[in-house]
């Protein structure tokens, strides 16, 4: 008798342990962490220019989840029950998504920059990840989403922009829970970063996620910081690039453009092969002073802009003005990764 108890307690613990262990594996952990029950601005920028502000933390909501790959992610807990909602919905179609990242301490970010300054460069870090300070990520309104195909994490950036396909579906949701995609393509010089179709911001408010949507504008131009422009994008001909490294180095001025408050983008060019032949020369050979056959190549852009009524002291341009034909030098380095390596006239 005493033996057939003992034989029940242990299949029951056993079995106490396995339910409790399936339970995990199949249901997100969520733990909440209320700090204040005051509002935030979900209207918030955080950008290149605008740093997260100071009291933000004070009136943060903060919900704890566990994602697919083990990690703790913590979320702006509005934001995560909207999440969960774009989740279900698209789980009815297939399309399975899950939490990479969405609030970063100041330090976590510090700990990316390092982390990815590494594995992909120094350019690759000034188009995708945000100076410490300056990362949307702090607000825990951002979120970064990887997909589960066919049962299979997908959750490295080069392995996710595999899938366009995926992305329009999950982005055509987007609205309808609140939340708008960041980083836009054709709109780096106006958010400051390239396309990331896994960042998504929740801002609160269904019809402006929607206005924001339908008018395929960045959040800098809906909230009225950016005016919106098209840009001309002229790449020319070229025997020496391949347009994709033209693309490339448009990208990283675009990028940094972002930077210039009140100023307007209206045009980008492949200045040509034959331009500033002399010049590009000599600059590769100053380039190379300090470390020979460091740079192997030096690419000119050519833009046009129009800079605001009020600019940044850090600027040296004149306000209220039109620029024609403004030059960005760019380096190629032996790793074929390019750089700015100066911009005027
Ligand atoms: N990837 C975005 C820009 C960030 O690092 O905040
Ligand atoms: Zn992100």
């Amino acid at each position: 008798m005493k033996k057939a108890i003992s034989a029940l307690l242990i299949v029951g613990m056993l079995f106490g342990i396995a339910c409790f262990a399936g339970c995990t594996a199949k249901k997100e952990e969520t733990t909440q962490v209320t700090k204040s029950t005051a509002d935030i601005d979900y209207l918030v920028i955080v950008n290149k220019l605008h740093k997260l502000p100071e009291d933000w933390e004070k009136n943060l909501n903060i919900t704890k989840m566990n994602n697919s790959l083990g990690d703790d992610v913590e979320v702006e807990t509005k934001a995560y029950e909207a999440y969960l909602k774009l989740k279900e919905d698209l789980k009815k179609e297939g399309v399975n998504i899950d939490l990479d990242s969405a609030r970063r301490s100041i330090a976590a970010q510090e700990d990316i920059v390092k982390r990815f300054t590494e594995k992909y460069g120094e350019d690759y870090v000034k188009k995708y990840v945000a100076v410490p300070g300056y990362s949307e990520h702090h607000t825990g309104l951002a979120l970064d989403l990887y997909l589960n195909i066919n049962g299979k994490d997908v959750y490295l950036n080069e392995d996710m922009v595999k899938y366009p396909e995926i992305w329009e579906k999950i982005h055509q949701k987007l609205a309808d829970y609140g939340f708008i995609l960041r980083y836009l393509k054709g709109k780096e010089h106006v958010t400051g970063y390239s396309y990331e179709p896994w960042h998504i911001r929740y801002i609160d408010d269904v019809d402006a996620a929607k206005e924001i949507t339908a008018k395929g504008i960045a959040f800098e131009e809906y909230l009225g910081l950016v005016k919106v422009t098209d840009v001309a994008y002229d790449y020319g001909q070229s025997k020496l690039y391949k347009k994709a490294q033209i693309e490339e180095c448009m990208d990283l001025v675009k990028c940094k453009f972002a930077e210039w408050e009140g100023c307007e983008l209206q045009a980008l060019r492949y200045a040509g092969d034959e331009k500033n032949a002399r010049e590009k020369t000599e600059r590769l050979k100053s380039l190379n002073e300090k470390e020979p056959d460091q740079y192997t190549a030096i690419m000119v852009l050519e833009t046009d802009f129009k800079t605001g009524e009020k600019i940044s002291d850090t600027l040296t341009l004149e306000p209220g003005k039109d620029y024609t034909d403004y030059q960005w030098i760019l380096a190629c380095d032996k790793e074929g990764s390019w750089e700015i390596a100066d911009c005027g006239y």
